[in-house]
């Protein structure tokens, strides 16, 4: 049976994964799909770096023709990054007839449903698991397993760096910049960590899910997102006396047409099922109606865990392939877009406000919360600390977002309120 010709695109973390996969599982994938699969080519930047992978130098190039050009070669795995050069490269192979696996969310919550269009129109399959929660198979969960429910709410923790951080300061009390540092070495963070920490890496992921579990085109711009950067170990300390756990959670919820999607840290109470996955791992809880709850847990990065993703969508072009049903399995969305306004998103809220410490500010701040007909679940004042300087730890019942974005910009208007410190969503099982 003639081989699976592979042009490799990238020969960095994923890259090297895949490579030892193929190597590694090589009767197995002959099992699976009853041909052998080799890789020809890979497109690499630097032709003289040491790899940690074991390849025969002579299949490296740095030329993308080599791959994108070459009629022997059928699948294109894409595992570089980067977003327009790369979105070329991919628009070229599946125009020349070449199927796609790609790891990149960067490049399929901008440009994917255009690059998906391309590829059913040129009758390819493009596969992108490894895109969201590395090794954690979500995609195929959501458009497989769960083909059947009408999902209404996706929560995740998409993002390994930011789990890791709050993990660590959490647990440990260490220093944001400490961990930050610690997430690097360890790999999991991008080269430049300003999209983990400022919650763009993870609105990526939920633009990707909240477009599949809920059929609706969902764009980047559509997602509300606040990173990690703001948080202090103080915001930590309260929320654990209050049985609160800190995440950064991607929010995407259908009620009705309607959808939100965001992307922000959140205090979630300790028996919350996301309350517990810890450091680098991720994990995907989803409502179904008829499914009722499931969570989808593992490692969100790493080398083979990301490439075991990439070599399983492998796997089903090639069944495809053998099928000859290559470039049908794609589903347009069934439903037009149509977003919450903040007036129609409720949740409940922590907030942290310094206040001058005298007599009446209590009644003060209540009265605004009164006048919006947003009530308290729990409150604390602290000891006044130092200049005079008291703090309030509240916890509000539900409340829209107009209603508590109002609420703030009054409170910051008082002028017994020295500070508004911190506020988050929070979210109880
Ligand atoms: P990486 O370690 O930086 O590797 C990138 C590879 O692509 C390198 O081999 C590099 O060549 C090559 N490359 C980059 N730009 C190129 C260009 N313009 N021309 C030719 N070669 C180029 O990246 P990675 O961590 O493996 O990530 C790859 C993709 O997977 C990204 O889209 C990322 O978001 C996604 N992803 C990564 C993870 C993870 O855990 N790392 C998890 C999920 C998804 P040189 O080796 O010569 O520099
Ligand atoms: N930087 C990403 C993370 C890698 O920390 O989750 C996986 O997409």
């Amino acid at each position: 049976m003639k081989a699976i010709s592979i042009g490799l695109l990238g020969l960095g973390t994923v890259g090297s994964g895949v490579v030892q996969i193929i190597k590694n599982h090589q009767d197995k994938l002959m099992h699976q799909v009853g041909c052998p699969v080799e890789i020809k080519k890979i497109l690499v930047n630097d032709l003289h770096k040491t790899r940690s992978a074991e390849i025969n130098t002579q299949v490296l190039t740095n030329n993308p023709d080599d791959i994108l050009q070459d009629p022997e070669i059928d699948v294109v795995i894409e595992v570089m990054g980067g977003v327009e050069e790369t979105k070329k490269y991919l628009q070229s192979a599946l125009q020349s007839g070449k199927h796609v696996v790609t790891a990149n969310k960067d490049l399929m919550a901008l440009h994917g449903s255009e690059l998906l269009k391309l590829a059913s129109e040129n009758g390819c399959d493009l596969f992108y698991e490894a895109s969201v929660a590395g090794g954690i198979p979500i995609l195929r969960g959501l458009v497989d397993g769960l083909a059947s429910d009408r999902i209404t709410q996706l929560m995740g923790i998409v993002n390994g760096t930011t789990n890791f951080i709050l993990t660590k300061m959490s647990s440990e009390g260490l220093a944001y910049e400490d961990v930050l540092k610690e997430a690097q070495e360890l790999g999991f963070a991008e080269a430049d960590p300003t999209s983990d920490v400022e919650g763009l890496d993870a609105a990526r992921k939920m633009t990707i899910l909240a477009t599949l579990g809920f059929s609706m085109h969902i764009d980047l711009e559509d997602v509300k997102v606040s990173g990690i950067t703001q948080i202090t170990e103080e915001d930590l300390r309260y929320g654990k006396q209050m049985g609160y756990t800190m995440k950064l959670i991607g929010n995407a919820h259908r009620e009705g047409e309607k959808v939100e999607v965001s992307v922000q840290p959140t205090f979630l109470s300790n028996n919350h099922p996301l309350a517990s996955v810890q450091n680098e791992y991720n994990a995907v809880y989803v409502y179904g109606e008829a499914v009722g709850e499931t969570m989808f847990y593992g490692p969100g990065a790493g080398s083979l865990p990301t490439a075991t993703a990439v070599v399983s969508d492998l796997v089903g072009v090639i069944k495809n392939l053998r099928l000859g049903v290559n470039g049908r399995s794609a589903v347009a969305p069934q439903y037009p877009k149509r977003l919450k306004d903040d007036s129609e998103k409720y949740s409940k809220y922590f907030l942290r406000i310094h206040v001058q410490d005298e007599v009446g500010v209590f009644a003060e701040i209540t009265s605004i919360f009164a006048k919006y007909g947003v009530s308290f679940e729990k409150i604390l004042q602290m000891p006044v600390t130092k200049n005079e300087t008291a703090e309030i730890v509240l916890v509000t019942h539900q409340a829209s977002l107009t209603d508590i974005e109002d609420i703030l910009v009054e409170l910051k208007d008082l002028s017994a309120v020295k500070e508004v410190k911190s506020s988050y969503k929070v979210v109880r099982k």
